[in-house]
């Protein structure tokens, strides 16, 4: 059986790269993950991915004079392991157009707020400083404007009132892990006809 081929864009922790790698490992997910791509040396993530026998390949934008460079390294990776799908798991950097037409509406992101409110970096932040009652974490594609891209799903957090920004991000992490895995077995459903 062909199996989509994915590929996780990752700059950090990675437990959203561990949710859905799980996902993958228990059948609930059918597809592969072909390789991990970060950028921040020492990134958790490419530990996990080692873990798992997933090759986790360091690309350090600060290598690349332009923006475009480090995409168009991201990109000779993503053919090279013949990606179909590309999944940013706490990938903070903006991607340019010749990334996002190379492979569009084959680009996922999560983010930490119910767009479009609060998007950029500091979505949990902005949100307890609004005092919002209610904020969660969306699953969406990828288009040049950043986390403006059509919402595939989104699961609601409520906000408590003794919430600090870590709580808060640790329930919305909570959140995260169990809609992205979802979300991607219903998008490569919807795609690939996966079962
Ligand atoms: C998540 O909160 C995600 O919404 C945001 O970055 C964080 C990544 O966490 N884009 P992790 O690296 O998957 O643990």
């Amino acid at each position: 059986m062909n199996l989509p081929r994915l590929a996780i864009l990752a700059s950090g922790s990675g437990s959203n790269f561990e949710a859905i790698a799980q996902a993958i490992a228990d059948g609930m997910i059918p597809a592969q993950i072909e390789v991990v791509i970060y950028n921040n040396p020492g990134a958790l993530v490419a530990k996990r991915a080692n873990r798992r026998g997933i090759p986790a390949l360091l690309l350090d934008h600060r290598a690349y004079a332009q923006r475009q460079d480090h995409d168009r390294a991201i990109m000779d990776e993503l053919h090279k392991y013949g990606v179909d799908v590309v999944i940013m798991a706490g990938w903070m950097r903006i991607v340019t157009p010749l990334l996002i037409s190379a492979y569009e509406d084959r680009i996922l992101n999560i983010h930490p707020s119910l767009l479009p409110s609060f998007p950029g970096a500091k979505a949990v932040e902005q949100a307890l400083d609004y005092g919002v009652k209610i904020t969660g974490c969306t699953v969406h594609l990828v288009i040049s404007e950043v986390d403006r891209g059509k919402i595939l799903a989104q699961a609601a957090v409520p906000v408590l009132p003794a919430d600090t920004v870590a709580s808060l991000q640790q329930r919305i992490h909570a959140q995260e892990h169990i809609l992205y895995p979802q979300t991607i077995r219903e998008y490569l459903r919807e795609h690939f006809g996966q079962s």
